[in-house]
């Protein structure tokens, strides 16, 4: 009934015919978008939109933190700016402290009156990007100015949850409960919520998520599978609850590392079997850092450049990027082998392109690189990857916020500005809680040529998500120089309105500076509907995103 009344009203407008029997197409249009009410995949975790900041480089001293005392507009010492923005996207999680630095981070350090927290070596001081600072400050030697109590308040300041990773590679196990006791013993009860409640917080945080190291394949203690579970079992057997519902989160693999998954999961579910409710999260870090089309895996010279790439590694990156569809799906079927019933949901918590030192805004800000419209569209393509997941992805934090690889803000001292990332994230914050939907990109493959090969990137790719009788849309064209002219159709449903945003460059190493902080901003991108269809020219090298509205 309802296709029947869709030829109908197609029939009567004079742009569209017939297609194929059953659909209904313009017949000069490149690509189709069909968005289908009636298959929901499942609710999008507003977590997937989370955020990742370590004591590395500049993120947390000069991008989070400016100190009470600084001339700087903040709260508290947390940097009002970044604040205001951050709520604008509506940031529902936050990874801290690390990273890396998490497994060498002592958190009884950073709590208690800030001007006898100790100094240490931070665990970066060891990085070759480090090498160049010449004066060794808060880089190299942490002053623990900011801990888990301003952690905290930079969390409540921005309305998001906070999303701990605790130390196993060199603090024991114990430690991991007393953090846990400090957060959440409840006012009065402990020692520990004594000592909080003199820092001015005598209410518990009720911290619900914990990650169990970082990267324990690595820099997390480089155990194996087989040791990292055994870790696992000790660190988060009859860890103290105070009614919290935690959830613990587990050192996944680097990329699609199967074997790790395998091997870890072997262990957690046969035999002696470990049954831990609160287990619900598998972390898995992609990097697209190798930019080197297959020539090297070494670490350095496999990295690109944030700003001289051309269109061949345009394409390179966004290839990159868009591995983490089938990591997503390898590491799933994995996980399902074990966790029959999927109880554990993959945790991305560390995304985003990883270029070659040189474009950092500050000689402090280690593993500071700029934001292009590319590392928007790459951005976007995980995004939207994470959507079409929704059963599959519990929680994803980009790495890092600000000052750091992906960032979504660059600041340095009174400077400030947001990055075409943090667009990408204001255009896709509606999707979160959203009901995703099954959507069916038809567009040409991008043709081009890859050492002297000829080679290919899908041409239109992206997601949708219902709230009520809102739709949204989000659209990539990763096409460096094509407009594709694409039509939209939502089947089992009646559009009454709809309309368009999109953000695109037609330089595609366009990025915000300092001296021009809007050099990539979102526009309106016209739609116009006909025949119950939408028609839409998305732009080269552009993020889209429609609204559109159901009768
Ligand atoms: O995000 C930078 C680093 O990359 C993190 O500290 C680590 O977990 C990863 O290797």
């Amino acid at each position: 009934m309802q296709r029947r009344q869709f030829l109908k009203r197609s029939a009567m407008a004079g742009a569209v015919v017939a297609f194929s029997g059953a659909r209904v197409w313009a017949k000069d249009a490149d690509a189709r978008i069909e968005v289908l009410l009636d298959e929901p995949l499942g609710e999008i975790s507003p977590n997937i939109y989370g955020q990742f900041t370590e004591h590395i480089g500049g993120v947390i001293y000069d991008g989070v933190w400016v100190g009470e005392g600084s001339k700087i507009p903040n709260d508290h010492g947390i940097r009002s700016q970044l604040v205001a923005m951050m709520k604008q996207i509506h940031v529902p999680v936050i990874r801290w402290p690390g990273g890396c630095f998490a497994d060498s981070y002592d958190w009884k350090d950073g709590i208690g009156e800030p001007s006898n927290r100790p100094r240490r070596t931070n665990f970066w001081e060891v990085d070759r990007d480090a090498a160049r600072l010449h004066e060794k400050g808060l880089q190299i030697f942490e002053s623990n100015a900011f801990g888990t109590n301003e952690f905290i308040r930079f969390c409540r300041l921005t309305e998001a949850q906070p999303y701990f990773a605790a130390n196993v590679r060199s603090l024991p196990a114990l430690d991991f409960d007393h953090w846990v006791e400090y957060c959440n013993s409840p006012a009065g009860s402990t020692t520990l919520a004594e000592v909080r409640a003199n820092a001015g917080f005598p209410e518990p945080f009720n911290v619900r998520y914990w990650g169990v190291g970082n990267e324990s394949w690595g820099c997390g203690g480089n155990f194996t599978p087989e040791q990292y579970a055994s870790e696992f079992r000790r660190y988060t057997d009859w860890i103290p609850r105070y009614g919290v519902d935690l959830q613990l989160i587990g050192s996944g693999p680097n990329g699609n590392d199967i074997d790790w998954t395998h091997r870890f999961f072997e262990q957690i579910y046969s035999g002696h079997t470990y049954n831990n409710p609160s287990f619900t999260g598998w972390s898995v870090h992609h990097y697209a850092s190798n930019l080197s089309r297959g020539r090297t895996t070494d670490w350095i010279a496999r990295k690109g450049d944030a700003l001289q790439f051309d269109s061949v590694d345009w394409y390179e990156l966004l290839r990159e990027c868009n591995r983490i569809e089938q990591i997503i799906q390898d590491q799933w079927a994995v996980m399902g082998q074990y966790d029959t019933h999927h109880r554990v949901k993959l945790v991305v918590d560390e995304y985003g392109p990883w270029y070659r030192e040189g474009t950092e805004l500050d000689p402090t800000h280690i593993f500071g690189q700029q934001i292009t419209v590319r590392d928007a569209l790459a951005t976007a393509l995980t995004l939207d990857a994470f959507n079409r997941n929704p059963e599959k992805v519990g929680m994803a934090t980009c790495a890092q916020l600000i000052n750091n690889l992906n960032a979504l803000f660059l600041a340095h001292e009174e400077h400030f500005i947001a990055t075409p990332n943090f667009h990408v994230f204001a255009m896709y914050a509606a999707h979160q809680a959203g009901q995703a939907l099954r959507a069916e990109f038809s567009a040409p493959d991008v043709q081009y040529t890859r050492d002297d090969k000829p080679a290919r990137f899908w041409g239109l790719n992206g997601s949708a998500s219902r709230k009520g009788q809102t739709v949204i849309l989000t659209i990539v064209n990763p096409d460096v120089s094509k407009t594709i002219e694409t039509q939209v159709a939502l089947r089992g449903g009646t559009v009454t309105r709809a309309s368009g945003t999109v953000l695109a460059s037609s330089d595609m190493h366009a990025h915000n500076t300092f001296d021009q902080p809007n050099a990539v901003m979102p526009a309106t991108l016209p739609v116009a509907l006909s025949g119950g269809l939408i028609n839409v020219s998305i732009p080269p090298a552009s993020v889209a995103r429609l609204d559109v509205s159901l009768g």
